[in-house]
């Protein structure tokens, strides 16, 4: 899918030569800026009580007599920031998709001020939300009718902004629909091996260095906590690691470390069967580190990021860890394993330990921690818990400016009582009450080293139900936050090969 910026010629929005029109009406006034047969298809449709400047409000109309677009639907935001024009644009394209429109053109009427690169941003995120079919094991999928140019209609001093907007959108809806691929992929597929040849396949398409260790080289290293967790299965354990140098060599860089459990059993202390299918999803968090190195490295950001996933299963066999372990960490530090249920944070530990080799600037990892999480945040925000008021305020803003949002949850020193343990210098868990805490005071305990913040996606990484499905979160929030942190303007070329230029994205004359 291609997006570009569009400025109408004289004759308007009735002019635009597209198949579908999509006129997303802002505010409780008509807009005034809607003249000729735009203006009086919506004011007709008004008086009628077909449309109403109000939430939820829908019009598809068919051959609007002096509209060149053979389609025309209007939708109703409340203002023209990202978050309504998200709602808006998908309620809108769910309207025009099914018709078979090829290029679509979204124009924005009754805004008070110049819309916003971020709102050119959630446009571009919108559209692909709102077309995005998983047919990797399921091909019998209708994918709906392709949508394969989209136009924002703007003015020629917003053009450049938008245009950026767009591009940068572009980046992010790639990584965005990466991690959903990965992640909605079943567990037969999605083994840490593949997972690897993920992060291979996206090193060469997109310049990224990648280094895989297998069980060997962990051994080696004294990552004993990584492995316990993965002796259980017959997959090998992937510990992957992507760099992607966009800055000078002595610039200090971001890491993302995700949780990639690709099946989580739970392994002795087992999980019950209902809905554990979903533990599929267990490697979310390594997932939007795929996709978020994509974001960054397909909008060639002038920034340096390393992405390391640790990558096993979680199971139960003859040689899978039983409750009372103790394994020692590459910290050094000994884990009685009190639960072997509660794996993430045993292979997140190490991955932390290891990410300190490259003094980075701050470490965030991600993962879908705990159940108790969900209970606390339900599926909204991601949770997030961070000792450094700087760092934390940066993620907040990065969520809430992307619509991918986190809350701040706390991590005093109480909470880490309950993992006292007399057999090692800590238990893997502490009672129920408070569990997506004290799963974080434990990976605490390894970063005292670094600025390092955790983001527990277990509510937001995918949805259950008729929906069932990954997210692609915190794709969004993540991209935002690491090219928040480029030098120089974020350009965003094509990811990919499909060799096409920039072109397209200079604003055209209708
Ligand atoms: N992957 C799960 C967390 C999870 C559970 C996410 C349900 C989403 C939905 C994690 O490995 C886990 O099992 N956590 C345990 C920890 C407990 C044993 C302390 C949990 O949350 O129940
Ligand atoms: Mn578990
Ligand atoms: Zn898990």
């Amino acid at each position: 899918m291609d997006f570009n910026t569009l400025v109408p010629a004289k004759t308007g929005l009735a002019g635009i030569d597209a198949d579908a029109l999509l006129v997303v009406v802002v505010g409780s006034k008509m807009p005034a800026a809607l003249e000729g047969p735009l203006g009086m298809a919506l004011s007709e449709a008004v008086s009628a009580g077909d449309f109403a400047l109000k939430a939820g409000q829908l019009l598809y109309a068919h051959r609007v007599a002096g509209v060149k677009a053979r389609r025309v639907a209007f939708v109703w935001a409340a203002d023209a920031g990202a978050k309504a024009l998200r709602r808006a644009v998908a309620a809108g394209v769910a309207l025009v998709k099914s018709g078979g429109a090829g290029h679509m053109a979204v124009a924005v009427a009754g805004a008070d001020a110049a819309l916003a690169d971020a709102a050119a941003e959630a446009l571009v995120l919108a559209v692909h939300e709102a077309t995005y079919v998983y047919r990797a094991t399921k091909p019998s999928a209708q994918q709906p009718a392709r949508l394969e140019r989209v136009s924002l209609v703007c003015s020629v001093p917003e053009a450049a902004t938008l245009g950026a907007g767009l591009a940068r959108g572009e980046a992010v809806a790639a990584g965005v629909a990466l991690a959903r691929e990965c992640a909605n992929r079943p567990a037969n597929h999605c083994t840490p091996s593949y997972l690897a040849e993920q992060a291979e396949k996206l090193g060469k398409s997109h310049g990224l260095k990648v280094e895989v260790l297998d069980r060997k080289d962990c051994e080696r290293l004294g990552m004993g906590s990584f492995l316990a967790v993965a002796q259980g299965s017959e997959q090998p354990p992937k510990f992957i690691v992507m760099r992607w140098m966009g800055a000078g060599k002595d610039v200090a860089p971001l890491v993302l470390v995700g949780k990639g459990i690709t099946f989580d059993t739970g392994g002795i202390s087992i999980k019950p069967a209902a809905e554990m299918d979903e533990m599929k999803f267990d490697m979310g968090g390594a997932a939007s580190v795929l996709g978020t190195m994509r974001a960054v490295a397909g909008a060639k950001a002038q920034v340096n990021l390393v992405g390391i996933i640790p990558a096993c299963e979680n199971m139960p066999s003859g040689r899978a860890i039983k409750p009372g372990d103790v394994v020692k960490s590459l910290s050094g530090q000994t884990i009685e394993i009190l639960n072997t249920d509660a794996e993430g944070r045993l292979i997140l530990c190490d991955a932390l330990t290891y990410a300190e080799r490259f003094k980075p600037a701050a470490v965030v990892d991600i993962a879908t921690l705990t159940g108790a999480c969900v209970i606390a945040l339900g599926h909204h925000r991601s949770g997030l818990f961070s000792m450094d008021e700087e760092l934390a305020g940066e993620l907040l803003a990065a969520g809430d400016a992307a619509l991918d949002p986190a809350w701040r949850m706390p991590l005093d020193d109480e909470y880490d009582e309950a993992l006292k343990s007399n057999f090692a210098d800590m238990a893997n868990v502490g009672p129920r009450a408070g569990g997506a805490i004290t799963a974080a005071m434990f990976l605490k305990r390894f970063t005292a080293k670094l600025r390092w913040a955790h983001l527990d996606v277990a509510g937001t990484a995918w949805r259950s139900g008729p929906h069932k499905g990954a997210t692609g979160r915190p794709v969004a929030l993540l991209s935002r936050w690491v090219l928040s942190k480029a030098a120089g303007p974020a350009r965003a070329v094509k990811s990919g090969m499909s060799g096409k230029s920039g072109g397209a994205r200079r604003a055209k004359k209708a």
